[in-house]
C-alpha cells in the first residue's frame, strides 16, 4: 500500500507532512517553505497558481484570485474566474493538489491517500465537503480529523507517558475550536469539542480595515488594504504601534488620489477587537463544563493557530480558566504534524505503538418530531446522540406515524441543542416508504438509526420494524466518500426512464394543480427520479409501484 500523507488545510495557510525515520516531518512547497498560504490564481488556460506565487495576483488580478476559500466549504456557492464557475470544493481541490505535488516532488513517489484535517466544529456538511475536494484533487480521503486532535496528538507524541488534563485553544485564520481532552500512559480521550466556524484572525484584519478607511468597492485598494490590516495586527502582537501607510490607495470621486496614513496602537486595535475576542469565552467554559471538569481540574492549556500570539487573546484564556496558556513550540505546524501522525498510524509507517486516539461528536444530532398535546400540536427536536459523546457511535429510537393509516414519514435531521428545530441546522432527511397502514393504537413503530463514524460523518437509516424495510438517508455515504450531485431535470435521459413516464405524468400533473397537499406525492417522485438517474432500477420500480397505489388512492 502506498503512503498516506497528513494534510492541514487551513483558512489562510496549508500544509503537508509525513511520518520519515518515525517522526512526523513537515514537507516544504516548491518554494522551499513550509508554510503555503491558502491562495489560488486562476490563470486564462485554466492552469491554476497557489500559495506565494498566487497571493501575488490578490493585488493585480484580484478577480480571479481566491482567498480564505475554506470559509466557503460546503455553502454551495459559486466562485467565478474568466467567465467559468467553481466550486469552493473546486479550488480547495487545487490547492491540495498542488501541496501533494509538493510532496511527490520531495519524496520522489506517488501519492494519492490523505488525512485531511477540519475544525473540531465543522459540521457533516462542511466534513463532506472537505472529503470531496480530496477526491476531486485525485485522493483517498483516508480519514478526516479534528485540527485540535492533531495538534493534541503532536503535543501526545512528546508527552505520552504523562497523565494529564488538557484544553486546546484553536484560533487560527478563520475558526476557534475548543477542546478538552485527557491524556492517559498513551490514551489521548477527547471529552468535548466546542467552537465558532466564522471567528479567527480574518474576522480581526476586517476589522482593522473598517476603521481605517472606506475603499468603496475598489477591489485593488481592498487587497492593499486588507494586507496592510494584517501586517497591522501582527505588527501589534510585538509593538505597542504600529504606522500604517497607504500612498495613492484610491481615486476620490473628483479623481484626486486619496493615501492613508495612519498610527494604531495596540489599546486602540484590543478596544476595536475585544468583543470578539471576548465571545471565546463561551465555548471555553462550555467545553470545560461538558467535559466535566472544572479550570482547577486543567493540567495544561495549549495555544494553537497564529491568532493566538495577539496578547489580549491569550490572556482571555488565561483570565477564563486562571492558569497560564503555554504555546506550542510551533503553534502554525502541530495540526499538520498531528495529521501526519494520524497517516502514519493507519498505514503503519508510525510504531511509537501505544498511541489511542477516541474522539467526539461535538453536536447534538437528532430528528423533529410531532409532538401532540390535547389543544396544540407542534414540532420538537428529539435529541438523538447528545453532544460529546464518543465515537463512533451508533444510536436507535423508536418513534410511530402520527396519523391514521399513513404509510409514508419524512425523517428531517437536525443538529443544536434547540428543542425548536427551526433553530437548529438542518442536515437532510430520508423518507420512508412502504409502511403498512394501521389505525390508532395498531400504527407501525420505525426505528431510526444514527450512525456518526470517525470521520464525524452522519449516516441516518429509518426501518419499519415489522417488515425490515429499510431507507439510507440523502445525507448518507460509505466512508468518506461524497455521493455525486444528480441533476433531477435529466430523469428522462436515464435508462428505462421511458416505462416511468406515465405514471410521473400523471404524479407531477397532480402537484401541480396543488392535489399533493402533504407533499407525498412530491417526495416520490423525486425519489423516483434520483432512484432512475443513479441506476437504482430494482428501488426505482418499486417506488413506482408505490405511487401507483397512491396514485390509485388519490382518484
Ligand atoms: N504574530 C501574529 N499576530 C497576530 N496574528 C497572527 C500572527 N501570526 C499569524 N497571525 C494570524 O493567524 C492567522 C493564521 O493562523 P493559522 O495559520 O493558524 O490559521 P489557519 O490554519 O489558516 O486557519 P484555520 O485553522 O482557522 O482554518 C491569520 O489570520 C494571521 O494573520
Ligand atoms: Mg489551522
Amino acid at each position: 500500500m502506498s503512503r498516506i500523507v497528513g494534510i492541514d488545510l487551513g483558512t489562510s495557510t496549508s500544509e503537508i507532512a509525513c511520518i520519515i525515520d518515525g517522526v512526523p516531518k513537515v514537507i516544504p512547497n516548491t518554494l522551499g517553505k513550509p508554510i503555503t498560504p491558502s491562495v489560488v490564481h486562476i490563470r486564462e488556460d485554466g492552469e491554476a497558481l497557489v500559495g506565494e506565487e498566487a497571493a501575488e495576483y490578490l493585488f493585480t488580478r484580484p478577480e480571479c484570485t481566491f482567498m480564505e476559500v475554506k470559509r466557503l466549504t460546503g455553502s454551495g456557492e459559486t466562485l467565478r474566474a474568466h467567465g467559468k464557475e467553481y466550486s469552493p470544493e473546486d479550488v480547495q481541490a487545487m490547492l491540495l493538489r498542488y501541496l501533494v505535488s509538493c510532496a511527490e516532488t520531495y519524496l520522489k513517489e506517488k501519492i494519492d491517500r490523505a488525512v485531511i484535517t477540519v475544525p473540531a466544529y465543522f459540521t457533516d456538511v462542511q466534513r463532506r465537503a472537505t472529503a470531496r475536494a480530496g477526491e476531486l484533487a485525485g485522493l483517498s480521503v483516508e480519514r478526516i480529523i479534528n485540527e485540535p486532535t492533531a495538534a493534541a496528538l503532536d503535543y501526545g507524541l512528546v508527552n505520552l507517558k504523562e497523565c494529564k488534563n488538557v484544553l486546546i485553544y484553536d484560533l487560527g485564520g478563520g475558526t476557534l475550536d475548543v477542546t478538552v481532552l485527557e491524556l492517559f500512559e498513551g490514551v489521548l480521550d477527547v471529552k468535548a469539542s466546542r467552537g465558532n466556524n466564522h471567528l479567527g484572525g480574518k474576522d480581526f484584519d476586517e476589522i482593522i480595515m473598517r476603521n481605517l478607511a472606506d475603499t468603496a468597492g475598489d477591489e485593488r485598494a481592498l487587497m492593499r488594504l486588507k494586507k496592510a490590516a494584517e501586517d497591522c495586527k501582527i505588527a501589534l502582537s510585538t509593538q505597542e504601534s504600529y504606522e500604517v501607510s497607504l500612498p495613492f490607495l484610491t481615486t476620490a470621486r473628483d479623481g484626486k488620489p486619496v493615501s492613508l496614513e495612519k498610527t494604531v496602537t495596540r489599546t486602540e486595535f484590543e478596544e476595536w477587537i475585544r468583543e470578539k475576542v471576548d465571545s471565546t469565552r463561551e465555548p471555553m467554559m462550555t467545553a470545560l463544563a461538558d467535559s466535566g471538569l472544572s479550570a482547577g481540574d486543567l493540567n495544561i492549556v495549549l495555544l494553537v493557530g497564529g491568532s493566538t500570539r495577539i496578547p489580549c487573546v491569550r490572556k482571555v484564556v488565561e483570565e477564563s480558566l486562571s492558569a497560564a496558556a503555554h504555546s506550542l513550540i510551533d503553534p502554525d505546524l502541530t495540526v499538520v504534524r498531528g495529521a501526519a501522525i494520524q497517516a502514519g498510524l493507519l498505514d503503519g509507517a508510525f510504531t511509537a505503538a501505544d498511541l489511542v486516539l477516541t474522539d467526539v461528536c461535538p453536536y447534538t444530532l437528532g430528528i423533529a418530531v410531532l409532538h401532540e398535546s390535547f389543544y396544540e400540536e407542534k414540532l420538537l427536536f428529539d435529541p438523538i446522540i447528545p453532544r460529546n459523546t464518543t465515537i463512533p457511535v451508533e444510536k436507535s429510537k423508536v418513534y410511530y406515524p402520527v396519523e391514521d393509516y399513513q404509510t409514508i414519514v419524512q425523517i428531517k435531521a437536525y443538529q443544536g441543542d434547540s428543542s425548536n428545530p427551526e433553530n437548529n441546522e438542518y442536515l437532510g432527511n430520508v423518507t420512508l416508504t412502504g409502511i403498512p397502514p394501521a389505525y390508532r393504537g395498531k400504527r407501525e413503530p420505525i426505528e431510526v438509526t444514527f450512525a456518526y463514524d470517525v470521520n464525524g460523518i452522519l449516516q441516518v437509516k429509518a426501518s419499519v420494524v415489522s417488515t425490515g424495510q429499510t431507507v439510507s438517508a440523502e445525507i448518507s455515504t460509505t466512508g468518506v466518500k461524497a455521493k455525486p450531485p444528480v441533476d433531477l431535470a435529466q430523469w428522462e435521459k436515464a435508462e428505462g426512464a421511458k416505462r416511468f413516464r406515465p405514471a410521473m405524468r400523471k404524479a407531477e400533473k397532480l402537484i401541480a394543480e396543488e392535489y399533493d397537499e402533504d407533499g407525498d406525492l412530491e417526495i416520490l417522485v423525486r425519489q423516483i427520479k434520483e432512484a432512475l438517474l443513479l441506476n437504482k432500477k430494482e428501488q426505482a420500480e418499486a417506488l413506482r409501484d408505490e405511487l401507483l397505489e397512491l396514485l390509485e388512492a388519490m382518484k
